[in-house]
């Protein structure tokens, strides 16, 4: 029996690790913790909300009252941390705002489990969530594994490799259990707008350019948000203590590349004359500090827990836009309001 709080669980990737645990794992209850921030939607959650071994609690993590009311109401036996401001662009533009939940808020969740869970350590693990951005840039060549030395540059990954260091020192200095993985770009159903690939649909979708930063070549390495929530139902239960577990798709794309398959793949689905979305493509200014490359090798999880990616990436994108268009009133939602401030921020004066 355990009591799993999964924190950021209202946001894109934490939703489909909740939905994955409360409906695999019967006998666990399941507490989903998030602030709900711009970021957060519990209508990504509608189908399970009332499943009897799933609880919401609208906490924020910076706040060690409320994180610590949560642990002595439920008895928490685990963790799984997600929740975080996941967005570089904004880390450009408010990077405080990623020091305080991504590394104050990881602290005080780590300080909530050295207290209560001081007893004994060997029953409990805390399982940190984190990012391939922690390990910099890579030239043409090579790829990040889990020994690759720390060299973050935007303030998001710097704050995400504050967390990991924090993390693995509760782990050293306190005995407390704990894994970090390390996963490349996610896509699907329920991503922000904010990023790349879902802001491209909903572009295309209203014929709106399609931003592409500096001249397109950067690479990043796509991993269906499915495949994430797979591998982490798998380290959780099956990982090493005190290990690392770097998680990718083994599938590389330069954005310019990603664009064009995108624009390809909805002019068939939208009925469109080929040709039609790509003339929506227009470079625009770089983000600063901008990372290169980014490729994992995700040999380890492979060999060692059996983990793979069960789709192409053709398939996922695939389906990914299928849900965009049956889900336009989701993603209405979402654009109206702040998220057009945001829009004209960000894009308008690029
Ligand atoms: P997201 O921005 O979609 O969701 C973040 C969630 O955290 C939201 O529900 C938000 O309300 C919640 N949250 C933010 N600040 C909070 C706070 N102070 N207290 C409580 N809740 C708060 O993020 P995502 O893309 O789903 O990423 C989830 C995690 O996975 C993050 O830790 C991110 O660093 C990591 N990650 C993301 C990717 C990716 O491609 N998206 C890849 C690797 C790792
Ligand atoms: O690598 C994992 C990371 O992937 C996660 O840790 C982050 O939380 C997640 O946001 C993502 O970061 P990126 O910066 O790689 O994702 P984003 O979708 O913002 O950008 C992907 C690439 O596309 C990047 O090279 C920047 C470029 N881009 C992005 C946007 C939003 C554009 O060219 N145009 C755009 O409008």
């Amino acid at each position: 029996m355990k009591t799993i709080i999964i924190t950021g669980g209202a946001g894109f990737i934490g939703s489909h690790v909740v939905r994955r645990f409360v409906t695999n794992y019967p006998d666990y209850q399941i507490i989903n913790v998030d602030a709900l921030t711009y970021a957060g939607n519990l209508e990504n959650l509608k189908d399970i909300e009332d499943q009897p071994n799933y609880t919401f609690e609208r906490a924020d993590i910076t706040d060690a009252a409320a994180i610590n009311t949560i642990f002595e109401k439920y008895g928490v036996t685990d963790v799984v941390h997600l929740a975080a401001e996941s967005h570089v662009d904004r880390s450009i533009t408010n990077p405080l705002d990623f020091v305080q939940t991504n590394v104050i808020g990881t602290v005080i969740l780590l300080e909530a489990a050295k207290k209560y869970w001081k007893d004994d350590y060997s029953k409990h693990l805390f399982y940190h969530i984190s990012t391939d951005e922690v390990y910099g840039s890579l030239g043409t060549e090579g790829f990040f594994t889990e020994t690759t030395k720390y060299d973050p540059h935007s303030p998001y990954s710097a704050s995400k490799a504050s967390s990991d260091h924090f993390v693995r020192a509760y782990h050293d200095t306190y005995g407390i259990q704990a894994i970090v993985s390390n996963c490349s770009n996610n896509y699907g159903p329920n991503h922000f707008p904010e990023k790349l690939i879902p802001l491209l649909i909903n572009n295309i979708l209203n014929s709106k350019q399609l931003p592409v930063y500096g001249d397109g070549k950067n690479v990043r390495d796509w991993l269906y948000v499915i495949d994430h929530a797979r591998a982490i139902d798998l380290i959780f239960h099956k990982g090493n203590n005190g290990d690392t577990y770097n998680i990718g798709g083994f599938n590389e794309w330069t954005n310019i590349d990603l664009v064009r398959v995108l624009c390809r793949q909805m002019d068939e689905k939208l009925g469109r004359e080929p040709g039609t979305n790509e003339k929506l493509i227009t470079f625009v200014k770089d983000r600063p500090g901008h990372d290169a490359r980014y490729a994992i090798d995700a040999t380890k999880l492979n060999k060692e827990l059996g983990w793979e990616p069960s789709v192409t990436f053709e398939q996922g994108l695939s389906e990914t836009i299928d849900w965009y268009l049956n889900n336009k009133a989701w993603i209405e939602r979402i654009t109206s309001g702040a998220y057009a401030d945001y829009y004209e921020t960000q894009y308008d004066k690029r």
